[in-house]
């Protein structure tokens, strides 16, 4: 039977979820804090960019079966299933933030209104959903609910397709009354090949912050590969390729770059040495990954200052600030550091993205926002191509060169085809290129 949802948060995770367990046929209700992105929501807009989201938010919004509201109270109360999908961004000592969670928590153990299961869908340190179930009873201890983890692991970019299409989707549960509710909740899910994992809650809570730590640390090795590749004269494409080759290792997330970021890697791999720190057990690894992520982020400015020299009064074409393409995501972008690093030392920036300009300007108001990548590249002394948006590949460099005052490129996606640069007469420097 369809149930009565509420997802508290609509923000990447929580519109994506709201829209899909609509479309499952559920009565779904999203709750947002910012009253802006209600207002645009309910005009039918999407607050974020994410390929496909439009046609699922107008299909369900037009069906009524998924409506937005800051009224939180009213939505706890008549609903049987609550998704908790708010921020759990890292404090400033890289331990979570669980306020959000806290503040939603609190709203609930208020207002929930007979049998009510909370699911918690926000990254949450392991422990997270039984202090959640301590709280709830102690605000409401003749309270009628069941608490369930169901971490996220979709892909900004991919969001719509990875809810609808999931690799596994992974609940973690304590009574069967609990699992009936999300089997019924993912029935659509449930009747095709999707593989289910029913587990403890401590369970569910670290496999998202192992899945996490592991890709951030298969994406830490390869950078480093293709830094020892790049001084060593080797082709680090061909040695990714050829290790993909092998099954135990497979092909994904073996691709150099400027290192990793967005809202997850960077402070999910905090929180799992945090957590290590906190119990005793041994995180060096992962703390390893930590840093030489950054310190790849800063080896792009040196790169670049290898390539022409001192960087002061120079203009710098920036072609990419999101943290990966097709997303307006710009938390944690290498782009932020490279372009912070670049003012400090006194270059003018000039910078083109085909969705993420309005989310950087908020943090970068002094560069110059170009409509195009060409207009980007005027008058510049050095292009830099920092996000692997598929646009830039197909870039006319004899344009670009005509535009440019020095022909400098720094492809820190290897995006550029090294022929066509070569015979366009660029200095080019890409990651692990050799
Ligand atoms: N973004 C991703 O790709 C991704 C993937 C998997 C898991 N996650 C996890 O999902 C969670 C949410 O991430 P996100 O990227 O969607 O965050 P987000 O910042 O995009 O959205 C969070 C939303 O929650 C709202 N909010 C905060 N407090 C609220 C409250 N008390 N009541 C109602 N709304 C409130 C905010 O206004 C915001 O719209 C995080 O824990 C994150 O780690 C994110």
């Amino acid at each position: 039977m369809a149930k009565e949802i509420t997802v508290v948060g609509t923000g990447y995770v929580g519109l994506i979820a709201a829209v899909g367990l609509a479309d499952f046929g559920n009565q779904v209700t999203g709750v947002d804090l910012d009253a802006d992105k209600i207002k645009m929501l309910n005009e039918g807009k999407s607050p974020i960019y994410e390929a496909g989201i439009g046609e699922f938010l107008n299909r369900n919004m037009d069906s009524e079966r998924l409506t937005f509201t800051t009224d939180i109270k009213t939505s706890v109360k008549k609903a049987d299933v609550i998704f908790i999908a708010v921020g759990t961004p890292e404090r400033e000592d890289g331990t979570p933030n669980l306020d959000y969670v806290d503040a939603v928590v609190n709203s609930i153990g208020e207002n929930m209104d007979g049998f009510t299961v909370i699911v918690t869908k926000s990254t949450v340190p392991v422990g997270t959903n039984r202090r959640i179930k301590t709280m709830l009873t102690e605000l409401k201890p003749d309270g009628d609910f069941e608490v369930v983890s169901n971490p996220e692991f979709l892909r900004e970019g991919r969001a719509v397709e990875d809810f609808f299409h999931p690799d596994r989707t992974v609940i973690g549960y304590e009574t069967e009354r609990a699992k009936d509710v999300m089997f019924e909740v993912y029935r659509t899910l449930n009747v095709t090949s999707v593989p289910f994992v029913w587990c403890s809650l401590e369970t569910a809570e670290l496999i998202k912050y192992a899945s996490n730590a592991f890709l951030a640390t298969k994406i830490t090795f390869i950078n480093q590969m293709a830094n020892l590749a790049e001084t060593v004269g080797a082709d680090i494409h061909m040695i990714a390729k050829s290790m993909g080759m092998d099954g135990r290792i497979s092909p994904y997330f073996l691709h150099p770059g400027p290192g990793y970021g967005g809202s997850c890697f960077p402070k999910d791999t905090k929180a799992v040495v945090d957590m290590g720190d906190k119990l005793g057990v041994d995180m060096s690894l992962i703390r390893s990954v930590i840093s030489a992520n950054e310190a790849q982020k800063v080896r792009m400015v040196v790169k670049l200052e290898k390539l022409c020299g001192n960087l002061k009064g120079k203009t710098a074409a920036v072609l990419g600030l999101a943290f990966k393409q097709q997303t307006d995501d710009i938390r944690e972008s290498p782009a932020l550091t490279i372009i912070k690093s670049l003012e400090e030392k006194g270059c003018h920036i000039q910078a083109h993205d085909p969705k993420a300009m309005d989310n950087f300007e908020k943090e970068f108001p002094h560069v110059l926002y170009c409509n195009t990548a060409y207009d980007a590249c005027k008058n510049a002394d050095v292009l830099i191509i920092a996000t692997e948006w598929n646009e830039y590949r197909g870039l006319d460099l004899e344009r670009v060169s005509e535009l440019m005052n020095e022909k400098v490129i720094l492809d820190t996606r290897n995006l550029l085809d090294v022929a066509y640069v070569k015979k366009s007469g660029f200095k080019y420097q890409g990651v692990g290129r050799g």
